[in-house]
């Protein structure tokens, strides 16, 4: 029964924001409209979901719908852990959190300054995993899930550049020590728990480091062969 429901939801997420994309532009909320209504958030998440030199609250601007739209519904089902969030989400309809996924998606990228003062060391463990992965150790390139520029793929793939290294070490690390969840099979858990603390914190440094231009474009599709499967593709 468990697995059934499980199918069912998995099948109505690409399903909800087909028909959300799909909307004639009249029918959703106008953007100013969306945005008085989402002021809480900016308290947060900064105008229009925009925060730049801030480790600890993400920018949520022009991430794909569908990653976006997994993210709210994880943190209103406990696959993710914030009780504010979680209040605010706790009453609205699955429809609404769409319309708030494609608001933000739809919204500009903050500029993140690239990171200095990562050690030699870092930066080469760190494009190392990044580029090549560690096979051995079934630890696939970063690269090969979330694009060669690591732009990320629409919708359900977040870019890894223009992001602080602390959000990405504790974003990774929380998926190593179990607090922060993704559908089943949940791809991230594995990665995160076959790598070490300070490869966490290498990968982390070496993304950060790089720069990040606001118009770079997440791939349309993804790679033929996926290294791992993931639950929140199709
Ligand atoms: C009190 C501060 C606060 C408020 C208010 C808040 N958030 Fe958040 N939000 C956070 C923090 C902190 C995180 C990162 C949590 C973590 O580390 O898992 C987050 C994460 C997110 C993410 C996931 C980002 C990602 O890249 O994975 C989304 C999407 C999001 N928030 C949307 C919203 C929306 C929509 C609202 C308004 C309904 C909102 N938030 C209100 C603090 C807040
Ligand atoms: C097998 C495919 C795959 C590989 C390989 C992979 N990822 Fe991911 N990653 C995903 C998926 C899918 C998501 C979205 C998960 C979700 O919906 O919560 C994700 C999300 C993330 C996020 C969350 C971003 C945010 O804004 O909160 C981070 C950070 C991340 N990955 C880092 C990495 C790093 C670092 C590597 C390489 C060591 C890596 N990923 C390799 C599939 C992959």
């Amino acid at each position: 029964m468990r697995r059934r429901n499980r199918t069912i939801r998995w099948l109505a997420v690409p399903a909800l924001l087909l028909n959300l994309l799909a909307l004639p532009a009249s029918a959703a909320e106008p953007a100013e409209v969306m945005g008085e209504r989402l002021a809480a958030c900016a308290a947060c998440h900064g105008d229009e979901g925009r925060t730049v030199g801030e480790d600890y609250y993400p920018s949520i601007a022009g991430k794909p719908a569908g990653y976006l739209y997994n993210q709210l519904l994880s943190f209103r089902e406990g696959r993710r852990q914030h009780t504010i969030m979680a209040g605010l989400l706790a009453n609205l309809s699955d429809a609404y959190l769409g319309e708030i996924a494609l608001y933000y998606a739809a919204r500009p990228h903050a500029a993140q300054p690239p990171m200095t003062g990562a050690t030699p060391e870092q930066l080469a463990l760190g494009e190392r995993l990044t580029v090549l992965g560690d096979l051995e150790r079934k630890i696939p390139p970063c690269q090969a899930c979330h694009g060669e520029q690591l732009t990320g793929v629409v919708p359900m793939i977040p870019g890894l550049r223009g992001l602080p290294a602390r959000y990405l070490d504790a974003q990774v690390g929380a998926w190593k020590n179990g607090v922060r969840h993704a559908r089943e099979p949940d791809c991230m858990g594995k990665i995160a728990r076959a790598l070490k603390p300070e490869e966490i914190t290498a990968v982390s440094a070496w993304l950060a480091s790089q720069p990040y231009a606001v118009d770079a474009k997440p791939l349309d599709s993804l790679p033929n062969t996926m290294p791992m499967d993931c639950g929140v593709l199709p």
